[in-house]
């Protein structure tokens, strides 16, 4: 066990945190959100802009919440993948100058292994288990038989459920990120709206979110071309009700499938209240183990990027000072750099 500096940058989220012999001794987010809700969603350029600006100050005080110098990091991790590109770049140069300077591995890490591993603050992994990964900017089903062993057994066609709430949120004049308002709405309203399960009828395990955001679209539209005002907490909840049973159908069916003895839910999606509670409904119905990251660690941080950096230094998986960011790092690839 070491002490490691992790950063994380592939959103609209600049992070640092120190994590020493499994002890977390500092987790600091900037988060850019307010500049990108003017626009409605993450302006990449912009992003990469912020991170620029707030990487250096996000590092320092990481550093200095945990009380040691730089000359006492036994390594430094970065976020390599997916995520912007222009983003990433802001981490991983900040995390390669690092390295350089004090002479420590270089750790790359996948994000989305980040969001699986954050549960591990809370608790030890039952093998094999099923990650439900939902978060902006991906929708996967990862089943694990061991540690750093991912296969993606079912994923979104197109759009991911994080991307498609953000987007209905801004079709009915709620603000980014839209995951949020629209779950605090959908507790208000009552399922009215007709929208349709995306691929119904299909024989598959893959999810889509393009045709249920184009669904809301339309149907918003064709009311207020009729001069009919959209009911926001009945269409919120009517949205969330298949988004949501998605996800747990998809599950479900995995689950049985793969014989798994545990779900884990991660990334920003995780945070909603009715996906928690439906998962663990169905999941004790099924007399499955499922962990939920507690709120903290569900959205993009670096305390996450931090627990699988800890795994990766007793591998000994370290990168050269070439090392690139790969914006479509699939998990599958995650010691491929
Ligand atoms: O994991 P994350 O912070 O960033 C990515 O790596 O993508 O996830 C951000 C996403 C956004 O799309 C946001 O709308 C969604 O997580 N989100 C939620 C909730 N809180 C955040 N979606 C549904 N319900 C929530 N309570």
């Amino acid at each position: 066990m070491a002490k490691i500096l992790a950063i994380e940058s592939s959103c609209d989220e600049t992070a640092a945190s120190v994590i020493d012999n499994g002890k977390l001794l500092s987790n600091i987010v900037s988060t850019q959100i307010d500049v990108h809700r003017k626009y409605g969603g993450v302006m990449p350029e912009i992003a990469s802009r912020l991170h620029t600006e707030n990487i250096s100050i996000v590092i320092k005080e990481a550093m200095e919440t945990a009380n040691i110098k730089f000359e006492e990091l036994d390594a430094v991790a970065v976020t390599r993948g997916p995520g912007l590109i222009g983003a990433l770049h802001v981490g991983l140069q900040a995390a390669k100058t690092i390295a350089m300077l004090y002479k420590i591995p270089l750790i790359p890490v996948h994000h989305l292994a980040g969001h699986i591993y954050a549960n591990e603050y809370i608790k030890e992994f039952n093998f094999p288990l099923l990650a439900v990964v939902v978060s902006g900017g991906n929708t996967e089903l990862v089943l694990m038989k061991n540690h750093f062993d991912f296969e993606i057994i079912a994923e979104t066609r197109d759009d991911a459920i994080g991307e498609c709430y953000d987007k209905v949120a801004r079709v009915l004049g709620l603000p980014y990120p839209g995951g949020i308002p629209i779950d605090k709405l959908a507790k208000e309203g009552e399922h009215t709206y007709d929208l349709p399960m995306p691929l119904r009828g299909e024989k598959t395990l893959d999810l889509s979110y393009s045709g249920l955001k184009t669904n809301v679209i339309n149907l918003v539209h064709n009311l207020e071309q009729k001069g009919e005002k959209v009911n926001v907490p009945n269409m919120c909840k009517s949205f969330q009700d298949v988004a949501v049973g998605l996800v747990i159908d998809r599950t479900e069916k995995v689950v049985k499938l793969h014989k798994v003895k545990e779900v884990i839910l991660a990334g920003g999606v995780s945070a909603n209240s009715y996906l928690r509670s439906e998962m663990a409904k169905k999941m004790e119905s099924l007399g499955i183990e499922l962990q939920i990251p507690p709120m903290w660690c569900c959205t993009d941080n670096a305390s996450m990027i931090a627990k699988v950096a800890e795994h990766l230094y007793d591998l000994k998986v370290f990168a050269t000072l070439d090392l690139g960011v790969d914006p479509n790092w699939s998990i599958e690839e995650w010691n491929n750099f």
